[in-house]
């Protein structure tokens, strides 16, 4: 084992990939799936809080957080205890045939920071998307509505009914049409690239009225509507904070309409925004939320959470053979102590600390169009021309790229955004470290732009 507990930046000791991890990615080609997207070729072999070590002894400052879900670290000491005590005492029991303590004492802690008024009640499951089909089922159960309406950008995820919502990239639904019928998409608020000169609250507002203006009046009677999906920090779609004006709208037009809100917290939600959820960003209570990734530290969990009344289907309408399992509850338990006392503060602080820092950069380094965040969940948008807002797919692409050869790990968002989403227990100093390579990178490939287009 090496020194990785004390690690704080990046350490390449081989070319990348290195010679065991070509074997691996051999390995993988011959035996994976092909639908996986990779951005770049890290093979870990272990990690330790914001450290990850490749199966070449390499270690990168991880900046991504296995998508945002790695919210206490990699392998946080207290979060490891739980899992192996755990492990050693009950393994599964599947809370659909019986019943289990743990499921209670995780409802009763998540019902403390829920982001509406309670009574609540919760279901489990195993991942993100199941989460929302658990709602999206739900919500036509508990209405006895058809539709739902979703947002462009959204993701949701991929089996078929999340996939329904889902419209990120159409490669994400290439060839698997028909999906679950009765979704209707409309324009989710993007201020950066809103129309010159409209007030930034206004465009957000008439983002939501849209759903009213038209689709309420050429496509969808209202009162067969169920449910409105949103997520109020859109992640994969490019890492947009969704306005408070936007989100208050929604809430007034689910009221007047006795549509349910649900916010798709699964990748904003656990503290990653600063606060437990995004929507609290807003003023807004939803009727359900959907949460995952961040839960517990990287088992798969889920939980719907719904205003109480909401859950009011039969026996049989709804259930997992998985869901709720104990050793995942365990690690969430844990994750919760952990971000009770020290990483949804610090995500606010590191991540309002980085906030700072590039608040600049959009004006001072090429290529940067737009920079915004709450919390540690922050998109570095890269244009081609900051005039026209040109979207620089492939330089993002090449700077999450150069970043990964110094060590730092960053996804893509969207078509042309960089994401950051760090473990909520990152350093200012490790902050800094990111930063300067992000920075050079992005700086390096201007460079090499400059080069090309001067005909070298
Ligand atoms: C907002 C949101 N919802 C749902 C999902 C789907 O989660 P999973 O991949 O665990 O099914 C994701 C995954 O990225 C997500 O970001």
């Amino acid at each position: 084992m090496t020194t990785i507990a004390t690690v704080h930046g990046p350490k390449i000791r081989t070319a990348l990939p290195g010679p065991n991890a070509k074997r691996v990615l051999e390995g993988d080609e011959r035996f994976i799936s092909p639908s996986y997207t990779r951005s770049y070729p890290l093979v870990a072999r272990r990690g330790r809080g914001a450290i990850v070590e490749d199966v070449d002894g390499n270690e990168f400052l991880d900046f991504s957080a296995g998508i945002a879900v790695t919210s206490t670290g990699h392998c946080h000491p207290e979060v490891v205890a739980a899992i192996q005590k755990q492990a050693a005492e009950l393994i599964h029991m599947s809370g659909t045939d019986f019943y289990y303590e743990n499921m209670i004492t995780l409802a009763e802690r998540l019902t403390r920071v829920a982001p509406m008024k309670g009574p609540h009640k919760f279901y489990y499951g195993n991942s993100g998307t199941e989460a929302i089909e658990a709602a999206l089922k739900l919500a036509r159960y508990h209405t006895k509505r058809q539709w739902v309406i979703a947002f462009y950008g959204a993701f949701h995820g991929r089996t078929m009914g999340a996939l329904s919502l889902t419209c990120s990239k159409a490669q994400q639904r290439r060839r698997f049409s028909p999906l679950v019928p009765g979704v209707v998409h409309v324009p989710y608020p993007n201020l950066y690239h809103r129309p010159e000169g409209v007030d930034a609250a206004e465009y957000a507002r008439s983002c939501a009225r849209y759903i009213e203006d038209v689709v309420f009046r050429t496509e969808v009677p209202p009162e067969e509507c169920a449910a409105i999906f949103c997520e109020a920090f859109q992640g994969e779609g490019g890492y947009l904070p969704a306005p408070a004006e936007f989100m208050q709208e929604l809430r007034s037009i689910c009221d007047k309409h006795g549509i349910l809100l649900v916010c798709d917290e699964v990748q904003s939600g656990m503290g990653r925004t600063g606060k437990w959820w995004a929507v609290e960003h807003t003023g807004v209570e939803p009727d359900m939320i959907t949460v995952a990734k961040g839960i517990a530290s990287g088992m798969p969990l889920s939980v719907l959470i719904t205003k109480a009344h909401l859950m009011d289907w039969q026996p049989g309408s709804h259930a997992s053979t998985f869901g709720g399992n104990p050793v995942c509850i365990a690690a969430a338990l844990a994750t919760m102590d952990v971000l009770e006392r020290e990483a949804v503060k610090n995500s606010e602080a590191v991540g309002g600390y980085i906030m700072e820092r590039i608040a600049e950069w959009p004006r001072v380094l090429p290529l940067v169009g737009d920079v915004r965040g709450r919390g540690l969940m922050i998109g570095v948008e890269i244009v081609t021309d900051k005039k026209a807002k040109t979207p620089g797919a492939d330089e993002r692409d090449r700077i999450v790229e150069k970043a990964f050869e110094k060590g730092i790990l960053f996804l893509g968002a969207g078509p042309n955004t960089i994401r950051m989403s760090p473990p909520l227990i990152v350093t200012r100093e490790q902050a800094d470290i990111a930063l300067d390579v992000l920075e050079q990178a992005i700086k390096d490939v201007a460079a090499s732009r400059h080069h090309k287009s001067a005909g070298h």
